[in-house]
Parts: structure tokens; C-alpha cells; sequence
């Protein structure tokens, strides 16, 4: 049974971890902890979004994520509903928004609310009308429609039920809807709780139903694939 709390949050610091050993325990971990959320209490090394915002919106990672070149990709079209699934800062939410505008919306899904006040104020300040923040659950992102895209960028390793998480991602989606996954090859080799392979994912996701239609060569480090219900689906 899941703890929730302070010491649900404690059990789930302890586990092996050296990003968190050298950021977190270095020196501020009780103070951070007591101001933890459930939503930092069962996930792989989440974090407190102020001190992920910063790291998630570095000028040098922004460049290396490539991110319009990503977005060009998705033969997005106004009017479509796109969900970009743990969203963080946003780096991608408002690209995205603007690809589905006119008449289309973003909901830029999170677990914390700190993500989602940074989102909307990001737009606000771009002018862009068309993002929805939305706070999901761990297992569920919580949809408050139905959706013809749902986006992943390095997160699905940060979930920890994905096989669950994807099937009921996959309950929101539109008949001819995708999910496009964007996810490292090896993500934190040395954290087993954080390490999947690309067959795992391509196994959650057939249980799920969907299956890959399309594929990108754009890095080394991490696969583009878009899978769909619909194998005929033309996008
Ligand atoms: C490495 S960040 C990536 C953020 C963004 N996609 C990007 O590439 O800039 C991973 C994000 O996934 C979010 N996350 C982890 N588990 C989640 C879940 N179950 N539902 C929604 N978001 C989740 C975290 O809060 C974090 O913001």
C-alpha cells in the first residue's frame, strides 16, 4: 500500500539515486522534504519544480532538445487537441500550442502545481491563449477531453506505472489518435527503478493497442516514434 506524507516522501528519497545524493542530500534535504507534496512521494526522482524549472529551461538544453525541429515533425493542424504529458517548464507546451492554433489547445499536463502556475504565466507573457494546464495523477493524466496527440519528451522513465499509465492515456485518445513517444535510450542506467528499453515501451504500448507508424532520425541519444491505434491512421 502507498504511504502518503512525510515518511512515504522519506522512503522514496532513500532509494538509490546519485543525481538526488548530490543535489538533494547535499546539504538541503530536510529542508526540502518538508515542503514535499504527495506528488514528489512515489515517483522516480521527481523534484520540487523551482528547482526543476531552471535545469529544464537551460538555453544549452533547449538548443540540444531541438525542439521546433521536433515539433515540425508531428503534422500537427489547428484545430487539434495535443497533450503534452509532463510538460515541466513548458518547453515544448507552447511550440505545441501554437502548431494546433486556431482553434486547437494544449493541455500541458504535471503533477505539480508549481509546473503548471510557470506554464501559464510563460504564455501569458508570449501571448499564447490556447495552452490548459492540467494536473494529473500518477497513473492517470486526468484529460478533460479527448485528445489527438499525446506528446512525450524524456519523461515515461519518470513515471513509475507506465504500463498502466499508458493504457489510460491511451482511453483518451481520438480513433485515429497518436502518441508520440520521445524517450532516451538509456535513461539513468545506473538507477534500475528509472531504466526502460525501448521494447518495454513498445510492449506497454501494444497492450495498450497502439502500435508504431512513423519514425524519426533526429538524435543519437533517444528514439522519435509516433505509434496509433490505427495502423491506416494517415497522421
Ligand atoms: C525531465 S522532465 C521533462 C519535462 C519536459 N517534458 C521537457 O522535456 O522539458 C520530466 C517531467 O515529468 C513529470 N512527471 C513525472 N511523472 C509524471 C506523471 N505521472 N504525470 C505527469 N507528469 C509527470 C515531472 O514532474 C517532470 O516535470
Amino acid at each position: 500500500m502507498r504511504e502518503s506524507g512525510w515518511k512515504g516522501s522519506c522512503r522514496k528519497f532513500a532509494m538509490p539515486n546519485v543525481i538526488w545524493r548530490k543535489t538533494l542530500w547535499a546539504g538541503c534535504a530536510a529542508v526540502m522534504m518538508c515542503g514535499m507534496t504527495d506528488a514528489n512521494a512515489f515517483q522516480p526522482a521527481n523534484r520540487p519544480a523551482e528547482e526543476w524549472i531552471p535545469r529544464l529551461e537551460r538555453s544549452e538544453r533547449v538548443q540540444r532538445i531541438k525542439v521546433d525541429e521536433v515539433v515540425a515533425r508531428l503534422d500537427l493542424k489547428p484545430g487539434d487537441v495535443a497533450a503534452d504529458i509532463g510538460a515541466g517548464a513548458g518547453v515544448f507546451s507552447l511550440p505545441l500550442a501554437r502548431a494546433v492554433a486556431p482553434g486547437g489547445k494544449l493541455l500541458a499536463v504535471e503533477l505539480q502545481q508549481g509546473f503548471l502556475d510557470h506554464i501559464e504565466l510563460r504564455a501569458k507573457e508570449e501571448k499564447v491563449g490556447n495552452v490548459q494546464p492540467v494536473l494529473g495523477e500518477f497513473d492517470d493524466p486526468k484529460l478533460p477531453s479527448r485528445i489527438d496527440v499525446a506528446f512525450f519528451h524524456d519523461v515515461l522513465h519518470h513515471i513509475e506505472n507506465r504500463k498502466t499509465y499508458l493504457k489510460n492515456l491511451a482511453s483518451y485518445l481520438k480513433p485515429a489518435g497518436r502518441i508520440v513517444m520521445l524517450e532516451l535510450h538509456n535513461p539513468h542506467a545506473d538507477v534500475p527503478e528509472m531504466h526502460i528499453l525501448r521494447d518495454q515501451v513498445e510492449g506497454w504500448l501494444a497492450a495498450a493497442g497502439l502500435h508504431p507508424v512513423k519514425e524519426f532520425d533526429l538524435f543519437e541519444d533517444k528514439y522519435f516514434v509516433v505509434f496509433a491505434k490505427n495502423v491506416f491512421a494517415k497522421k
